[in-house]
């Protein structure tokens, strides 16, 4: 019987016939708790299993204690086993509020270092876009354009051939056509194609709006060349309109003189060059002193002083005809620069495929 716990006779079977023989008795169990209860609180899983041993419904130290010492305890003692074994349970039930509070706190401690961020982890860097060469150049175009009273327009990029030439005084089998060779919308009732220059706004924006008119229209414009290093089937391009009832051919010098200036520095002189293009008599190709020698001659001007920047003209008379403007009255002048060509000269870019292949490594540098 030696070896069978104490808890799990009978006080009787034990021995105890006295109260202080009980309290000794619940004194021992107590001690035994409290040196357990300091053994096994160090961490969650063994307190517990502890806990279970103690208190544990079913066989818990005092679930056995109470089976065995109370229950059955002779009459004279039931009185001190009770009180005995209140006594015992509200010192587990204070020690095990206690420990159980020190374990949390230490379980909380522990989880918030496990969770820990780290502040000096590099975040997520999200790569910040930029504006394309082409929108940059526009940007500047149209600042330049709207600081003298230009409005900005938009057209479509699909264009009746009415529109992209007849209008413009570019009759069928002309041979203005010929360097416009575009492309043509399959099926299209009206022989659709996309446009070859921004011109036909020149005529939608006269066909609406009474004079004076003075717009700059951007946009694409499209064209069947064989790709090469300054040519794609698409460019863009910047398109002037200014009509007015005493617009002369000074006026036009000196806004070609204004642009260039504002766009390529105030030292920049211009040139015409005669040209022609049906929609505009006379016509004049008009050139920049080189914005990197000055005029002196270097490697990007080819030595000769000159940059090439676009076609112009006085807006030709029978153009009016198309729209029901008095030509008798009336009178201005159009442009028609190409963006890329100007982007690219500004920038020293000097193969067109780049602007499209959008190799950020190209795009970033801008
Ligand atoms: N539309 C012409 C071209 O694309 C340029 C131009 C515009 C010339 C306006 C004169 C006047 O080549």
């Amino acid at each position: 019987m030696a070896d069978k716990p104490i808890v799990e006779q009978t006080l009787a079977a034990l021995g105890d016939t006295t109260p202080e023989q009980v309290a000794a008795r619940f004194a021992d169990v107590r001690a035994r708790f409290d040196q357990q209860a300091a053994e096994h609180s160090s961490n969650a899983e063994n307190w517990r299993v502890f806990l279970l041993a103690w208190t544990g419904r079913k066989s818990g130290e005092l679930t056995k204690i109470t089976d065995n010492w109370l229950k059955p305890a002779s009459p004279e003692l039931k009185r001190a086993v009770g009180q005995e074994l209140n006594q015992l349970k509200a010192h587990i039930e204070a020690v095990v509020a206690e420990k159980q509070a020190a374990i949390d706190a230490a379980t909380e401690q522990a989880s918030l270092a496990r969770e820990q961020i780290d502040l000096s982890l590099p975040g997520i860097e999200h790569a910040i876009g930029s504006r394309h060469l082409i929108r940059q150049t526009y940007d500047e175009l149209l600042r330049v354009f709207g600081a003298i009273g230009f409005s900005v327009v938009e057209g479509p990029e699909i264009e009746t051939p009415y529109y992209n030439f007849e209008a413009l005084n570019i009759p069928e089998h002309h041979p203005a056509r010929d360097n416009m060779d575009t492309f043509y919308i399959e099926g299209a009732r009206n022989g659709d194609l996309l446009r070859t220059h921004t011109s036909p706004m020149q005529i939608r924006t006269m066909e609406k709006e009474k004079p004076p008119v003075r717009i700059v229209v951007p946009g694409k414009v499209y064209r069947r060349d064989n790709p090469d290093a300054t040519h794609g089937y698409m460019f863009h391009q910047i398109e002037g309109l200014a009509v007015d009832t005493d617009i002369t051919f000074c006026d036009f010098k000196g806004t070609v003189d204004y642009f260039a200036r504002a766009f390529l520095g105030p030292k920049t002189k211009t040139r015409l060059r005669p040209s022609y293009f049906p929609f505009t008599e006379p016509s004049a190709e008009v050139d920049a002193t080189c914005h990197v020698c000055g005029g002196k001659g270097c490697r990007v001007c080819k030595q000769t002083g000159w940059i090439e920047l676009f076609g112009a003209g006085m807006v030709n008379p029978a153009v009016y005809g198309f729209v029901n403007y008095d030509a008798e009255r009336l009178s201005g002048f159009a442009f028609g620069m190409g963006v890329d060509r100007l982007a690219m000269m500004k920038s020293g870019v000097t193969e067109v495929p780049l602007l499209f292949q959008n190799d950020v490594r190209f795009l970033r540098q801008f």
